[in-house]
């Protein structure tokens, strides 16, 4: 199958796209963190689609994308203590970056959850994955729209360089605002568990209420959360500074977290954010990891940013890569 872009501001695109989603297909669509993959989340063959068009295996449950707060309720059970918690998350950060872990209820297929007794519930931002859920009128099952194990896409053409030829349709929302994934968290007896960092911190989800540490390899800790994510083709080398590597640069690719003219003596270089600011290096994460990767070096040196706010999502996403290619 022959893979279309259309425009994300044209009212034609998301008439398209739901056209595909009610008649069960898949379509990749822009959120505010990085783009999805998504299909109507109550029909367990579309869901399987997703699976298929991404190699991903069936023990890694999706996220449920809903289109209105009040669906929440229609796919969650939420025990009694967790009400208050559940009410002031929703209220303070949705729409957003926010995926809340919780009971599902039976309306949910095994699919989605892969056979857990929780369900990963979100509601993006974006305006035209808003616009295309609402008008579906129905939970959309959306991973990133990348193939497993790898860079999530934070634009339309990372998505066609992941899943060319494998689904019919990308709605194209220009480059996506956070560049890395939603914090993923469960609730758990009044208290939450941090089972991805994101761009909501552990210090925002601090003042709504007790935070407590996941247990690394625990049940708890999200099932795709694998040490070896976000793998780009070359070997990736974390270093404190570029200043620190000592190997051969004329080979290597260079990412700076800061600062101008840094890795001039590498093959190839990128700065995350000439000015050190994260929220900026967060978004251009991906993207770049992607350029330097078109490079064809054989070693990425990747500079660690201060793991403050949404800079510890970047050096776990960092980490990750370095587990998997080193
Ligand atoms: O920003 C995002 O969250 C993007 C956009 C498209 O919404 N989606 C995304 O989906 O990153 P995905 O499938 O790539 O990552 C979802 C993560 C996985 O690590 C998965 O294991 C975890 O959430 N997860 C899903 N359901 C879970 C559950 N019931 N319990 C624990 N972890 C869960
Ligand atoms: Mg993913």
């Amino acid at each position: 199958m022959k893979t279309r872009i259309v425009p994300g501001d044209e009212p034609s695109s998301r008439e398209e796209a739901v056209a595909v989603l009610r008649d069960g297909g898949v379509v990749a669509l822009p959120t505010e963190t990085v783009y999805g993959l998504a299909a109507d989340a109550l029909n367990p063959e579309a869901v399987a689609r997703v699976f298929e068009a991404k190699e991903r295996p069936r023990f890694d449950p999706l996220i449920l994308h809903v289109p209105e707060d009040e669906w929440l309720e229609k796919v969650t059970d939420v025990p009694a203590e967790d009400v208050d918690l559940v009410q002031g998350l929703v209220k303070r950060f949705w729409p957003g970056p926010l995926t809340l872990v919780l009971p599902r209820k039976s309306i949910v297929p095994d699919i989605v959850a892969a056979g857990l007794p929780t369900v990963a519930v979100r509601r993006s931002a974006h305006p035209v994955f808003g616009a295309v859920v609402r008008h579906f009128g129905g939970p959309l099952a959306a991973p990133s729209a990348n193939r497993f194990g790898r860079i999530s896409p934070t634009a339309a053409d990372h998505v066609l360089a992941e899943l060319a030829d494998r689904i019919p349709l990308i709605v194209d929302g220009g480059p996506t605002l956070h560049g890395l994934e939603s914090t993923v968290v469960a609730v758990r007896r009044a208290g939450l568990e941090i089972l991805r960092a994101g761009p909501v911190s552990a210090a925002e989800l601090g003042e709504m209420g007790e935070v407590r540490r996941a247990k690394v390899g625990s049940r708890l800790e999200a099932p795709g959360q694998t040490p070896s994510h976000y793998a780009p083709g070359a070997r990736l080398v974390l270093v404190p500074s570029l200043a620190n590597f000592e190997g051969e640069r004329r080979n290597a690719a260079a990412l700076a977290f800061r600062g101008a003219n840094q890795g001039a003596d590498f093959a190839v270089s990128r700065t995350l954010s000439a000015g050190g600011d994260l929220r900026e290096a967060a978004a251009n994460l991906f993207r770049l990891l992607r350029e330097l990767d078109d490079a064809r070096v054989e070693i990425i040196v990747a500079e660690a940013v201060p793991e403050e706010g949404i800079g510890i999502a970047i050096m776990d996403r960092l980490r990750r890569a370095a587990v998997r290619s080193g």
